[in-house]
């Protein structure tokens, strides 16, 4: 299992410590939730705070979209060359559009899909993304309660395998050591987790212990 710690739950005060402390705690990628006040009821970085993050980090950049008007957002975060960028296709008119805009920066793409939110969006959009996002809480805070969403989890691996192969699928909210392994058998690639991670004073065993 690869992991992507959440920086939505670490101390914004140092920072720049929190990303050195999980880079070389073993974290694969460094995920940062952008939320715009309008998409979910909640507002937190923007690009200044994602120049600190990619001047502290030694892992890649996984980017993930919680706003209004996903292509400002896309113009916006590039030039940080994060590894992906994920958008809501809840959110989205054009996808199709906006994933070759992404992939035209020589950024992967990849879909998020909301807790409530049936896989069929994605069916002739697979073949183009390199990443499904299933979110297993309502986008907007850290520290939710996991939502059960393995028979959807099933259905994208399945998707994925007919499709695209090459395609990962990542889950996002309420991540734990508790359901990671089920996480895994269900067909799960890579683990976002922020407060389990960043609630523990040892962060290289936390991130250790999600590496089932
Ligand atoms: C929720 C965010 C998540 C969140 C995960 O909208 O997308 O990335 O930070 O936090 P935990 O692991 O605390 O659920
Ligand atoms: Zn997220």
């Amino acid at each position: 299992m690869l992991v992507a710690p959440s920086i939505l739950s670490a101390d914004f005060g140092r920072l720049a410590e929190e990303v050195k402390d999980i880079c070389e705690g073993g974290a694969d990628l460094i995920h940062i939730d952008v939320m715009d006040g309008h998409f979910v009821p909640n507002m937190t970085i923007g690009p200044i705070v994602v120049e600190a993050v990619a001047k502290a980090a030694t892992k890649p950049l996984d980017i993930h979209l919680m706003v209004q008007n996903n292509a400002f957002f896309v113009d916006l975060f590039a030039e940080f060359k994060p590894e992906y960028i994920s958008f809501h296709v809840e959110e989205e008119k054009h996808p199709h559009r906006l994933i070759q805009k992404i992939r035209n920066y020589g950024i992967k793409p990849a879909l998020v899909l909301n807790p409530g939110t049936t896989p069929k969006l994605i069916e002739y959009l697979i073949e183009d993304i390199d990443m499904v996002l299933l979110m297993s809480v309502n986008p907007g805070f850290g520290g939710q309660k996991f939502i059960p969403i393995y028979e959807k989890i099933c259905e994208v691996k399945e998707m994925c395998e007919a499709k695209n192969p090459d395609c990962l699928i990542e889950v996002d909210g309420g991540v734990s050591d508790k359901n990671v392994k089920e996480l895994k058998s269900a067909g799960v690639d890579i683990v976002v987790s922020g407060s389990y991670i960043f609630k523990q004073k040892d962060k290289k065993a936390a991130i250790e212990s999600l590496k089932v």
